[in-house]
């Protein structure tokens, strides 16, 4: 059986991932499909999050990557899967993935949502979080792949070089951070 696994993925987080990996063991082919959507302003281009998703998941040889537009019950039918993929961290996705689902259900009989509960040490985890502390400063390397990570942390220092080109302390602190690892910047935790 081969799943669809839709969503934005801007970036790809832990708990996607971790979803991903749990998913791959479920199905015969998981599709992770990257919704090109013209309404929203994203941090990384659909390319750029494909390639994020396919480092992650290289170690998965079932899983593949790719990009769609328009219904994601489509883009299923177009490749033959009879399942979407999905993670439920709360109440409030349920909420949320429910009214989809059963959207979806009403698009295409054919189709299965199949809700995969997210680990619990990823239920606060999102793109947003993960966006919203790395544009204040804070460190990631907990939440995302570390190549993402890098990614993020380049975006960001060079955000804030393009918006204040005078170089102040919180922005050093940004551009040191990926190539330092906790223990290097905080060795008074080393236990
Ligand atoms: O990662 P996200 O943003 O929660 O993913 C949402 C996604 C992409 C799964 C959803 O917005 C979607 O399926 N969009 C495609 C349009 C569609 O099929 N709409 C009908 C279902 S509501």
């Amino acid at each position: 059986m081969i799943a669809i696994y839709p969503g934005s993925f801007d970036p790809i987080t832990l708990g996607h991932l971790d979803l991903i990996q749990r998913g791959s063991r479920l199905f015969e082919k998981v599709i992770v499909a990257v919704l090109r959507n013209p309404n929203k302003t994203p941090l990384f281009s659909v390319q750029q999050r494909q390639q994020q998703i396919r480092l992650s998941t290289a170690h998965l040889p079932n899983v593949e990557v790719d990009s769609f537009d328009g219904l994601t019950v489509n883009y299923a039918q177009m490749q033959q899967a009879q399942v979407l993929l999905r993670g439920l961290r709360a109440v409030s996705d349920f909420e949320v993935e429910l009214q989809m689902a059963h959207t979806n259900k009403t698009l295409s009989t054919q189709i299965e949502t199949v809700f995969l509960a997210t680990s619990n040490e990823y239920s606060f985890l999102s793109s947003s979080v993960v966006k919203e502390i790395a544009r204040f400063g804070g460190s990631i390397d907990h939440l995302v792949p570390p190549h993402v990570a890098l990614d993020i942390y380049q975006c960001y220092a060079h955000q804030q070089t393009v918006s204040n080109p005078i170089k102040t302390e919180a922005t050093q602190n940004l551009r040191s951070l990926p190539t330092q690892t906790p223990m290097e910047t905080f060795p008074e935790w080393e236990v």
